[in-house]
């Protein structure tokens, strides 16, 4: 929590690597979309490698290192992901593997989080959030139960970089109410 401004900071991620995801686009567009609401951080997983366990027991990589370290920082998480196969993307269940580690006792254990699934099909990964929601319970996160936010058709929903679509900003906006209320909960509750 920002001590200054009492809003919470925020951490968000895409689940796409590629330099024109629309779901990165879409998580780019939160920070002003919450200014009111939560300062948010964008990390971006690129370099998170694939997680092994050898390579865990012999000391995190920097980068997985950072990744964790920015979870732990964080008042909540904002997680944006493209459908893949019905799922989420491998590098987003890759980075959240790394980071639901040791098991039960994590960065990601209570720790709030919206998720957000994109894609240019009408169904705009309804499934894929499904998935992540069934990943984030192994992790003990507090996962915001309403609403869960799909943008279909968000191909059609950008405009020069950024989600301009009335609908789909209202429904980010009532997201992070919603996470902000749940961050909130928490802290009363400690
Ligand atoms: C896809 N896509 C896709 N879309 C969808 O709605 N349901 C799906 O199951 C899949 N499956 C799928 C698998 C793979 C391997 C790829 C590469 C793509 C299409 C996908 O939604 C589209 O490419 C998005 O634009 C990808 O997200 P980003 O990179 O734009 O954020």
């Amino acid at each position: 929590m920002n001590p200054s401004t009492n809003k919470p900071n925020l951490l968000g991620f895409s689940g796409s690597l590629r330099s024109g995801s629309l779901s990165t686009r879409v998580l780019h567009t939160l920070p002003s979309v919450s200014a009111d609401k939560a300062d948010i951080t964008i990390f971006n997983i690129a370099g998170i490698p694939l997680y092994n366990q050898d390579t865990e027991d012999a000391g995190l990589p920097d980068s997985v290192q950072k990744f964790k370290d920015a979870i732990s920082a964080s008042d909540g998480l904002v997680i944006v992901t493209p459908e893949y196969n019905y799922g989420i993307s491998g590098v987003l269940k890759n980075a959240l593997d790394w980071a639901s580690r040791p098991g039960y006792d994590s960065p990601l254990k209570d720790k709030p989080v919206l998720m957000i699934a994109t894609s240019p099909a009408i169904t705009g990964g309804v499934r894929a959030i499904q998935q992540l929601r069934q990943t984030l319970s192994a992790t003990l996160s507090k996962v915001v139960a309403v609403p869960e936010i799909v943008i279909g058709q968000v191909d059609k929903k950008i405009e020069n970089g950024a989600l301009t679509d009335e609908t789909s900003l209202k429904y980010i906006k009532s997201g992070i109410d919603a996470l902000v209320a749940e961050i909130r909960l928490k802290k009363i509750m400690k």
